[in-house]
């Protein structure tokens, strides 16, 4: 579903062509990584080698990290000064993957603003920020300074968010009604809220759910939260677009457990996404023969109602089942590096979609019993626009 050749949504069309190694492009991005740790090494180093890049420096303030990865990636030289990695000439945009300063504040706002304003682009690891106005002071920064900004929020760019999308805007699945989505975080409680540094693993891990939702539903309009005792959470909101939902996050799950379970409920259809692995899709139909209740003798349905059910297979290593691309690493770093080498504006994952789950965090943090309208906790006309198109083909 998520590789129809004539979708006009730009993470299909990435799945929907051929996966192409970084060195079978025509043209690659000169990329800086900043920050060798654990995610670049797992997830955005084995997302390269299938982007149009070129990993040309690497900068860490640990040098052994910064060497070793720079050998690692292939590229001829490394830093450990951000500042002078900056003013090198062959360096076209940053990659940040830094973590946290010790207050619990992301590093991204202040880098990459310093990044735009030498001239580069940026694509930031998620959380990018814990405040809209750090969304908002980078936008500023980027229009001033002609550059582009992405934001890795990696869920938007999965197979199940793309599939999911794709199903739920099919004619017969009707208008999406309802929505739960299951992620077990952990909601620090509400004495702890004013304190950033204590909210780290929140910050660090809403941002999935969040943007998955957004990435289907648009902004939330009002959220309300019942608190477990042991930080346990049920989250009730409705979105401006329509559907109502929930976000159960079950902090006291088996660590043997699946993490995720996402089903959308349409007009006669539902969908149903397990563990990144499994989607099905209840099409519209009836058991059986579709006779009055207690009349049905068989439970099989026919042929073209019976749900539909696509499921991960390992097979053999190709790369659907390669984490980096089903997770969604690969497609966000080709979204970012294609529009930047073909002169578009990033279309998702930009400073736009992030203000809107910065903004639910913000709300999480002001939530007291009842509903709390989105809206009051920052106003959607400070949000930055899907940013345009000001730079020509790099
Ligand atoms: N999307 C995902 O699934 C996912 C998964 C894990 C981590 N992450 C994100 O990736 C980021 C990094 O996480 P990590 O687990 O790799 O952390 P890490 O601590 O392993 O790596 C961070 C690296 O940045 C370096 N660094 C810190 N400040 C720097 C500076 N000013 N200049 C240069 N280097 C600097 C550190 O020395 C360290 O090597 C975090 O924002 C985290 O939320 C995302």
């Amino acid at each position: 579903m998520s590789t129809d050749p004539t979708s006009t949504d730009p993470v299909t069309q990435i799945f929907a062509a051929p996966a192409r190694p970084a060195f079978e492009w025509p043209r690659r991005l000169r990329v800086g990584l900043v920050g060798c740790g654990g995610q670049a090494l797992r997830n955005l180093l084995p997302a390269l080698g299938w982007a149009p890049a070129e990993v040309v420096a690497t900068c860490d303030v640990i040098p052994e990290r910064a060497e070793s990865y720079a050998r690692h990636a292939g590229a001829s030289r490394w830093y450990s000064d951000y500042e002078k990695l900056l003013t090198d000439d062959e360096v076209e945009a940053v990659l940040l993957c830094t973590g946290y300063l010790p207050d619990g504040s992301p590093r991204y706002p202040d880098q990459a603003v310093a990044a735009v304003e030498a001239g580069r682009h940026v694509w930031l690891e998620k959380p990018p920020a814990a405040r809209t106005a750090d969304i908002e002071r980078m936008a500023a920064a980027a229009r001033t300074h002609d550059r582009q900004i992405a934001v890795g929020l990696m869920k938007m760019f999965s197979t199940v968010a793309t599939t999911v999308r794709e199903v739920i805007q099919r004619p017969e699945f009707g208008a999406p009604t309802t929505v739960t989505l299951r992620d077990p975080e952990m909601l620090p409680t509400r004495a702890d809220m004013a304190d950033l540094s204590k909210l780290t693993y929140l910050l660090d891990h809403l941002v999935h759910p969040v943007s998955l939702l957004h990435r289907l539903f648009g902004p939330v309009r009002r959220v309300a939260v019942e608190r477990a005792p042991n930080g346990g959470a049920v989250f009730l909101m409705s979105f401006a677009s329509g559907p109502v939902g929930s976000l159960h996050m079950p902090w006291g799950q088996s660590g043997t457990s699946p993490m995720e379970r996402l089903e959308v409920v349409g007009e006669g259809a539902n969908v149903v996404a397990e563990a990144g692995l499994h989607i099905t899709y209840y099409r519209p139909g009836h058991r059986g023969a579709g006779l009055p209740y207690g009349q049905g003798a068989d439970y099989s349905t026919a042929a073209g109602e019976a749900p539909l059910r696509w499921a991960q297979d390992g097979y053999s290593g190709q790369p659907y089942n390669m984490n980096h691309f089903y997770q969604g690493y690969t497609p966000e770093l080709i979204h970012f590096t294609q529009s930047i080498v073909e002169g578009r504006p990033v279309a998702v994952g930009h400073l736009g979609d992030a203000w809107h789950v910065v903004r639910f965090f913000e709300a999480c943090r002001q939530l007291e019993d009842g509903f709390l309208e989105l809206d009051r906790v920052a106003d959607p006309a400070r949000c930055p626009q899907a940013q345009p198109v000001l730079v020509g083909p790099a």
